[in-house]
């Protein structure tokens, strides 16, 4: 097969490109990212030179670039490309509107033009909203978004549905809970905290650190994905979850001490305005229909997403120093590396 992967230099997009070369080694990858403050080439160092990856630097929503690419014979379109941080939401939403549901209805019109065979929206829980204190989403809940990320993010998926039951076009929808792991940018809680603790700086902890979040280790979402991508069936969602809630005071908890530092690193700050209580995936669906579960204890996975940070630091001292941008001028354009 011939994927286009769009947002492949962001942390789950670089994880899956990672995923899917090694586990299907006659694939061929083109990785379409605009490469925004989020996006990383150096997260696909390792396959820099492969005969099956390609990289071109490219909005989802110039629709002549993404026509050139699908002219070449693309398989299957995997969305990942999106602004992704809900605190940046609140201080810009137009650029979410821009990549997550103009860039989506750009990549869903050239792909039905183009008569692509399969095209995977990576979308979100937080589509769903926010629960009280018990039950779980599952793919019949109704949306209600609440920040301007996860009202993007619900846009694209209300159009990617609409593009099935109008045109018929072979879309699915993923919606993960809350990912991390290795290459995850140091803005999210998780990577935040490990990175600040290694420095012996403070972990910020928002409003009463209660609020909880379901977590799941990338490669398993990216296992997932690949079953969706191959199995899932035409126009349907499917929720993809591990099943470890945790609250946010409790998760960092965990990490300080897993890390041997000291709780009083922990400082609570002003909470996020509009900030979900409670997110929690029911994953029975992609469990029975596709048969996939989840593989990675939180324990085992957080133990692991620590050895990487502390064994990569060179990686985010440079995002944290600025230095990881110029990465592609070093290695592509000055280069003149072409994508295909
Ligand atoms: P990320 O912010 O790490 O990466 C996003 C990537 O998209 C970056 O490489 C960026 O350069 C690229 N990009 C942004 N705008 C673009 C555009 N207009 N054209 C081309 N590329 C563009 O995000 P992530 O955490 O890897 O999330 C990936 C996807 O998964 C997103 O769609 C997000 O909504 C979804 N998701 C993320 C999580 C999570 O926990 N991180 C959970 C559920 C769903
Ligand atoms: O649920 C899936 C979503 O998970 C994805 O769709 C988003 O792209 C991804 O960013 C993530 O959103 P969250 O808002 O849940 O992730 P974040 O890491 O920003 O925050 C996790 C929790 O920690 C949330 O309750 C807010 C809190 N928090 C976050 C930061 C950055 C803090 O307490 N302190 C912080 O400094």
């Amino acid at each position: 097969m011939k994927l286009l992967v769009t947002g492949g230099a962001g942390f789950i997009g670089s994880n899956f490109i990672l995923y899917m070369l090694e586990h299907h080694k006659d694939y061929d990858i083109i990785n379409l990212d605009k490469l925004t403050y989020a996006g990383n080439l150096e997260n696909l160092k390792s396959i820099d030179g492969s005969t099956h990856y390609s990289f071109i630097r490219g909005d989802i929503a110039d629709a002549k670039l993404v026509g050139d690419i699908m002219d070449t014979g693309i398989d299957a379109v995997i969305n990942f490309a999106a602004e992704s941080h809900v605190d940046r939401s609140i201080l810009e939403p137009a650029a979410f509107v821009k990549t997550n549901v103009l860039g989506t209805q750009t990549l869903l019109d050239v792909a039905k033009e183009k008569h692509v065979s399969r095209f995977v929206q990576i979308s979100t829980d937080e589509v769903y909203g926010s629960l009280g204190a018990t039950g779980r989403f599952t793919e019949t809940t109704c949306l209600h978004p609440n920040s301007p990320y996860s009202a993007s993010k619900a846009s694209a998926d209300m159009l990617a549905l609409a593009y099935h039951e109008t045109f018929n076009m072979p879309v699915l929808i993923t919606r993960t809970s809350n990912n991390y792991g290795p290459y995850q940018f140091p803005e999210k809680l998780l990577p935040l905290a490990i990175t600040n603790l290694f420095e012996n700086k403070p972990v910020p902890i928002y409003g009463d650190g209660l609020n909880v979040r379901d977590w799941i280790y990338v490669m398993d979402n990216a296992e997932a994905i690949d079953r969706v991508l191959h199995k899932g069936k035409e126009g349907e969602v499917y929720n993809i979850g591990a099943g470890y809630e945790s609250s946010n005071i409790s998760l960092i908890k965990t990490v300080v001490k897993l890390m041997n530092k000291s709780e009083s690193l922990i400082t609570y700050i002003k909470d996020r305005p509009g900030h979900d209580r409670r997110y929690a995936i029911d994953p029975s669906k992609i469990m029975n229909t596709l048969g996939w579960s989840s593989r990675t204890s939180l324990d085992i996975g957080l133990k692991t997403t620590i050895d990487w940070y502390e064994g990569n630091r060179a990686w985010w001292d440079r995002i944290k120093s600025g230095e990881y941008m110029k990465y592609y001028e070093q290695n592509y354009s000055s280069k003149g590396l072409k994508a295909y």
